[in-house]
């Protein structure tokens, strides 16, 4: 299984290039896909996912050209998009039946992986209840278990955890884990430690442009001996925002303990352990001022 994304670029209306000559191939594991806000995630996850045509470059799906031949992946795709919605006077055993009937599933098989899905979603006790009265985190929870109706082999989730309170986050991402295996996930966030613990494979994505590709690992060590923190006094908190690139601040008793990104150790500072957020930090302020250069 393989997915190929090749110099890809989209342009909306003519003028907003959203992405620009992005590629990136991707074997089975979780890829992360981690940007700001603008940066292009959904733009790329909705061309991948077959619903937004590609201004330049192509993707391909076991070497099938997605643009003629869409429908080799639609069969094998499962697809949570970042503005999901659902029928609010249908319940959630209704809408997934609904939906996998609309996939073409067997009802008798669908009824058996709904049953596995509400378990896992942790819906099962509110199967029976209108959508329209469930909480936001709720309804995410149903859209992770609409994209998984047929078992996918290319699943894409685009900011599955927004919404999600910290247990059911938690929860989201062992799911994630049981999940990979022989298929590829990718998961697009602005948060870190969603990705943290579960992509096999960290992309950045800046001003439409792939910033890095790399595991979790490399990225890590790419920041290794750079990364320092210390305590100031909160009166000088401002100065060293203006002297260093800042990755952490947090206000305890005894000052604030600051984290910074450093090739010079600042006086008086220990070196720490990099964490991923620090590395991405890194990355993009990098990247940016590269292309500002
Ligand atoms: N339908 C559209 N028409 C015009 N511009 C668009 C459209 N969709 C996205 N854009 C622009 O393309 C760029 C990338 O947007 P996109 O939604 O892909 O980013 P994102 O990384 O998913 O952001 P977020 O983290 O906020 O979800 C932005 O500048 C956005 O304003
Ligand atoms: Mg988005």
């Amino acid at each position: 299984m393989k997915l190929s994304i090749e110099n890809v670029g989209k342009c909306y209306r003519g003028k907003v290039w959203a992405l620009r000559r992005f590629s990136l191939e991707l074997k089975s594991g979780v890829l992360g896909l981690l940007g700001p806000n603008g940066a292009g995630k959904t733009t790329l996850m909705s061309i991948l996912a077959t619903i937004t045509r590609a201004t330049e470059g192509k993707v391909t799906w076991n070497d099938t050209d997605l643009a003629t031949n869409p429908n080799t992946l639609r069969t094998v795709l499962g697809y949570l998009p970042q503005d999901f919605g659902v029928y609010p006077n249908l319940n959630t055993q209704e809408f997934l039946e609904y939906l996998a009937a609309v996939k073409g599933l067997d009802a008798t098989a669908a009824r058996r992986r709904i049953d596995q899905l509400l378990n896992l979603v942790n819906l099962a006790d509110v199967r029976s209840r209108p959508l329209g009265g469930f909480s936001g985190g709720m309804k995410q929870r149903v859209g992770i278990a609409q994209a998984l109706l047929n078992d996918p082999q290319l699943l894409i989730v685009d900011e599955p955890t927004a919404g999600l309170d910290p247990e059911e986050r938690v929860r989201f991402r062992n799911l994630l884990s049981e999940l990979s295996g022989e298929r590829i996930v990718i998961l697009s966030t602005h948060i870190v430690s969603d990705v943290e613990a579960t992509a096999t494979d960290i992309a950045l994505i800046s001003n439409g442009a792939l910033v890095a590709h790399a595991a979790p690992e490399d990225l890590l060590r790419r920041v290794e001996g750079r990364v320092w923190e210390w305590v100031v006094p909160s009166a000088d908190l401002n100065a060293v925002k203006q002297c260093y690139r800042i990755s952490n601040t947090a206000r305890r008793s005894d000052g604030v303990h600051v984290r910074v990104l450093t090739e010079e150790p600042p006086a008086g500072a220990q070196p720490v352990a990099p964490t991923l957020e620090d590395a991405y930090l890194d990355s993009l302020s990098i990247y940016r001022a590269g292309a500002t250069a």
